[in-house]
């Protein structure tokens, strides 16, 4: 990645009212961000076009020893600058990215202590962090809390899931009032966590809502490392605090010196369309280190031994008569992948560890890394893929033990890379999500949260390692995306939502997919592992049970699984499903085989969060662009207006349609496709049936 027009700084014009009170505007003027101190007390708000985003809110921070940065502050010296500079990600979903924005730069003391609060003002949000330089009179930089507020308005509709509770980020949205964030709220209106006590009532981010003045809004974070992650927790009339997640022994944040927080970020949209063509929080991290190099990075399509355990039910992880990691099954799928033109093919128990009570207590038999099943030649294996111009995609699951993994982690990655190993799938599954089983240097035992420091910096570690053996990262049960991919290019992608997995083994509903893209995905690339062509009959009972699960059904239709190609963005993209149910629909399969990963552009063509979304991509390497529609549990119309395309020129449409009697409970597979000439003048009405969607590839023609 880099920058190639050089950042331009200048001073620019502050209004100042008096000398505590300072506002910044937006490039474009639509956004005014205002910052004063009033009694000793840090203070900012946030307008568009006159309306309230967030009212007065607090700032700060106290640290140990009740040193508190959240009063008695005075302003020492107030600065302004103007960033200005495009940059070109080494793949992504544009290729040129504009980064624009007016930042002030706000010095505060307390007696003689010195903080500073950095705004930075973009056309589409605000953004700020806060940074406590090393200092003589601070004995401990360790964070008691963040007093950041978000005062919003009880008016104000929100799509959030649960913080502190048990399954991570794995969750549907409840869509209510931002006053009734609550586990009770939830159990009542969206999935039963009533068993779930771990923690206090509080919504992850990204943190979505709809105005009642009319804006979409998103509170994330960026560039969250030595830190904690944050949530939101209601204080009631639409006030909302920030929350981080306590180490067990209740500090938030443990540094060793200086404190530079992530970045508080608001992203402000007119509409839902324009929520998701925001690129503040990427902006918002940082470039490669100069003397490292990525271009090993490479984004690719891949199948998986996988669904087979986790979706059709016939499989087993661990050894049994049905192990699905066996040579000559892996040889089959190496076979088919390689024969289609995949990248890569994902071998889930291919190592010791896996027994059938394997999940989710973070503690037990330990995985190895490096021992293979009985049944799985890793040397043959590899070798056979790259013969054949694939590789393997190595898994590691951890169960949530870090020390066993961090202890193995140069001898795994070692046995990878000499096999020729590109990307490894990582998990965290210990479905307690306090439950983090941390051992000290003195080896005193503690339980940690999943997404506390602990594990945001065991993450880094992982990552920076990974990079060292030119090892590319898809992380389950991951920490939240918040543009760390900028920096570290082989943190490839992430799941970290609901996937298509659970749609496996219980099922995530009709609506849930129309969701995703206005609150998750605006973090950052999903492995959500689209593209399951079989969508009812597929379940067996158990692995030695091969009656069919009839309850089993995966709330989709098969245009709508091609439309998440185009709809979910990640350059690390699964086809999920088994070789035979692609054989049933090859044509279907063809249109996941032709599907970019690395686009030059994108056009949110229609939205509605919760009800539909219509996106168009162009490819990085072609002049040919794809569309993906999908629809929650109505059926739904929408014109889609080709001017998108380039005006003078002709291309061939290639449409897959649901059909006259498609339905994702009923008739969730059928489908009808057709061809037609099109150009930037061109209009077609298209008709989703009741959860389902289309996709279209449109060919440049000579
Ligand atoms: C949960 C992951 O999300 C899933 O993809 C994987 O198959 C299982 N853990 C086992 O590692």
């Amino acid at each position: 990645m880099k920058n190639y027009l050089t950042a331009l700084y200048l001073i620019f014009a502050v209004s100042c009212s008096s000398i505590d009170q300072k506002s910044v505007i937006s490039p474009d003027s639509s956004i005014r961000l205002n910052f004063q101190v009033s009694n000793g007390v840090p203070f900012y708000s946030v307008k568009k076009n006159n309306k309230v985003i967030v009212e007065e809110s607090l700032l700060g921070i106290i640290l140990k020893n009740n040193l508190d940065f959240s009063s008695g502050l005075k302003i020492d010296n107030i600065s302004s600058s103007s960033h200005s500079s495009q940059w070109t990600p080494q793949f992504g979903e544009q290729s040129i990215i504009e980064n624009t924005y007016n930042e002030l730069s706000v010095s505060l003391t307390k007696d003689d202590l010195k903080m500073k609060i950095f705004f930075r003002v973009f056309d589409d949000g605000v953004a700020f962090r806060y940074e406590i330089p090393n200092q003589d009179k601070i004995t401990s930089y360790d964070i008691i809390d963040e007093k950041t507020h978000f005062n919003l308005s009880s008016e104000d509709k929100a799509w959030w899931i649960p913080a502190f509770s048990y399954r991570r980020y794995e969750f549907l949205h409840a869509h209510s009032s931002i006053d009734s964030i609550s586990k009770k709220y939830f159990s009542e209106h969206v999935e039963d966590i009533s068993y779930d006590t771990l923690g206090i009532d509080a919504a992850h981010t990204p943190f979505t809502l709809k105005k009642k003045n009319e804006y979409y809004v998103s509170i994330h974070e960026a560039n969250l490392v030595n830190y904690s992650s944050m949530t939101i927790a209601p204080m009631g009339d639409g006030k909302l605090e920030v929350e981080l997640y306590p180490w067990s022994d209740g500090t938030k944040v443990k540094l060793k010196s200086k404190i530079l927080s992530p970045w508080r970020t608001i992203q402000i949209a007119d509409n839902s369309s324009d929520l998701l063509l925001s690129n503040m929080i990427i902006n918002l991290n940082d470039d490669p280190d100069v003397d490292s190099d990525f271009s090993w990075v490479k984004p690719g399509k891949y199948m998986g031994v996988w669904w087979e355990m986790i979706g059709t039910n016939e499989s087993t992880w661990w050894p049994s008569p049905y192990h699905g990691a066996n040579n000559e099954k892996v040889k089959n799928y190496i076979d088919f992948a390689s024969k289609h033109k995949f990248d890569g093919l994902l071998v889930e128990g291919w190592n010791t560890g896996w027994h059938p009570e394997w999940c989710c207590s973070g503690d037990g038999n330990p995985f190895s890394f490096t021992k293979t099943q009985n049944d799985f030649n890793l040397t043959m294996l590899s070798k056979y893929a790259m013969d054949k111009g694939i590789r393997l995609v190595g898994h590691h699951e951890t169960g949530g033990q870090i020390n066993n993994y961090e202890n193995q982690l140069d001898d795994a990655f070692t046995l990878y890379k000499k096999n020729g190993i590109k990307f490894i799938k990582t998990g965290y599954v210990n479905d307690v999500s306090r439950n983090i089983k941390r051992i000290d240097e003195n080896g005193n035992i503690s339980y940690e949260w999943h997404h506390g420091q602990y594990m945001i910096d065991h993450q880094q570690r992982v990552i920076e390692k990974a990079a060292e053996y030119q090892i590319s990262i898809i992380k389950h049960e991951p920490i939240k995306d918040t543009g760390l991919r900028r920096k570290y290019p082989n943190f490839i992608s992430r799941e970290g939502a609901k996937g298509q997995e659970f749609n496996g083994f219980s099922s995530n509903g009709v609506n849930h997919i129309t969701i995703l893209p206005f609150t998750r995905m605006l973090s950052g690339p999903m492995d959500y592992t689209p593209g399951i062509f079989k969508l009812n009959n597929f379940r067996y009972v158990s692995p030695d049970n091969k009656l069919i699960d009839k309850g089993a059904i995966i709330p989709s239709t098969i245009t709508k699984e091609l439309a998440l190609y185009v709809i979910l963005y990640s350059p690390m993209q699964m086809a999920a499903d088994l070789p035979k149910h692609y054989m049933d629909h090859p044509e279907a399969f063809e249109f996941i085989k032709n599907i970019p990963v690395d686009w030059s552009s994108k056009k949110i063509l229609n939205s509605e969060v919760g009800n539909h979304l219509v996106v168009a991509r162009k490819s990085k390497d072609s002049e040919n662009w794809y569309v993906g529609g999908i629809t929650n549990e109505n059926e739904k119309s929408v014109t889609v207006d080709f001017k998108f395309l380039t005006e003078g020129k002709s291309y061939n449409l290639k449409v897959f349609l649901d059909g006259g009697d498609t339905h994702w409970r009923n008739n969730p597979m059928e489908y009808r496709i057709f061809n037609k000439e099109v150009n930037s003048n061109s209009e077609i009405q298209i008709k989703m049936a009741q959860g389902g969607g289309f996709a279209m590839e449109i060919i440049l023609l000579d």
